[in-house]
């Protein structure tokens, strides 16, 4: 059996497209295959290896933990030097309301666990989430997740969720007095890149201030610098009541958080005791590589040059067949006129040695979210060899 043979055999599937690129090393803003060919990633393995893949920073953060110790305990009961050390540069970049962290081990975990305590906080079940919207993929994150036809085989979710449109002031009314949380993308991702106005993000915080509905910002793929500010709600001004975080956290290694006020957070230890655990959450190795992720992000100009890097590929990728870009900081979305010039143009993309991949739901679009140390050259070429693929769509 080779290698591919496998992977489609003994591996459980998600699609009946896999990529099936045969990864044998990774660094920077290349991967490298089991051939030898390097492709420009443009998607680091969908905004998650933002330090770029194989960074010695990390790598060496990771290295110092393993020598320590790895797992120790669950979630929550020894103290650990590195998981103090995330917390507090956490907490230190974030405001006073948000200061303590609950460390999980994905995106949909910190959903779950973002959601639970608005319902602690309130004493009220209902979540308010938006039209489009994408959470993840457990029974909680997809319920509050916009894409109905893909949550229908597994009916039924939780109870009590509502969808309201996003951007959209006058729905703001139905998040009531009933309503525990409202969860959203402050920059919706799956949806295509769409950025909210100033005015909606707004009144969405005044709205949960009057109805006492715990505001809950989901930052897994808009955190830890992807849209050119360490967290994607510095661009409104408004600060949520519970922030999620994962993706580019841990560069490359699984770790997420919900993240709160000390007094909110205490409601998940008692009453009952032991309101949420987990085993692995807060893995020191996983911290580790977090802490070594932060320093490099906080360091210098590298917030301050995402945003130039979005804009020099948003100038680079003007062609015909582009029908509209969306962005913010490194964070793209890229329209063409189908799905099929989509699939279309992933395939010959791969076959020039560009990485792009789809989004779950927008279906028209293309997906850009290189590694944040992507260097101008590495820009340049890569749309270089996208512009030659879109000649032949
Ligand atoms: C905004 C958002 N929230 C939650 C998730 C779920 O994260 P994970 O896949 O780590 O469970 C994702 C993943 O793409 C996401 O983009």
């Amino acid at each position: 059996m080779n290698s591919k043979e496998l992977f489609l055999k003994h591996l459980a599937p998600t699609s009946e497209q896999p990529v099936l690129l045969e990864v044998d090393s990774a660094k920077g803003s290349i991967i490298t295959d089991i051939n030898g060919k390097n492709y420009y990633d443009l998607i680091a393995g969908i905004g998650v290896v933002s330090v770029g893949h194989n960074n010695e920073v990390v790598n060496q953060a990771i290295t110092t933990q393993l020598q320590k110790h790895a797992h120790v305990m669950v979630y929550g009961e020894y103290i650990q030097a590195v998981v103090n050390e995330l917390a507090l540069k956490l907490a230190n970049l974030l405001p006073e309301s948000l200061s303590t962290s609950y460390f999980v081990n994905s995106g949909t975990e910190a959903i779950e666990g973002a959601i639970k305590l608005a319902k602690r906080i309130t004493g009220r079940y209902k979540i308010v989430a938006f039209e489009k919207g994408y959470h993840g993929n457990t029974q909680g994150s997809m319920s509050v997740s916009g894409n109905h036809q893909k949550k229908r085989p597994f009916r039924p979710l939780i109870p009590g969720v509502s969808f309201i449109r996003f951007n959209n002031i006058d729905d703001l009314s139905l998040i009531t007095e009933e309503v525990a949380g409202v969860i959203i993308e402050p920059i919706q991702g799956d949806a295509g890149v769409i950025v909210p106005s100033q005015e909606f993000m707004t009144a969405l915080r005044e709205r949960c201030i009057l109805t006492g509905a715990q505001l809950i910002f989901d930052e897994v793929q808009t955190g830890i610098g992807r849209t050119g500010k360490m967290f994607a709600f510095e661009h409104f001004g408004v600060t949520p009541d519970i922030l999620t975080i994962a993706k580019g956290l841990g560069g490359g290694l699984p770790i997420g958080a919900f993240i709160s006020s000390y007094d909110n957070m205490q409601l998940l230890a008692s009453n009952p005791m032991l309101g949420h655990i987990t085993t692995f959450g807060g893995n020191p190795v996983c911290c580790a590589a977090a802490v070594g992720v932060l320093n490099i992000v906080t360091a210098n100009s590298f917030i301050h040059d995402i945003e130039e890097k979005g804009r020099l590929f948003e100038q680079l990728l003007q062609h015909k067949e582009v029908k509209s870009i969306r962005r913010k900081g490194l964070m793209l979305a890229i329209e063409l006129e189908n799905e099929e010039k989509v699939n279309h143009c992933k395939e010959l993309a791969l076959k020039e040695g560009v990485i792009i991949y789809w989004f779950l739901s927008t279906r028209n679009c293309f997906r850009i979210s290189p590694p944040l140390t992507i260097s101008e050259e590495e820009i340049s070429i890569s749309c270089e060899l996208l512009l030659r693929v879109f000649k032949k769509l």
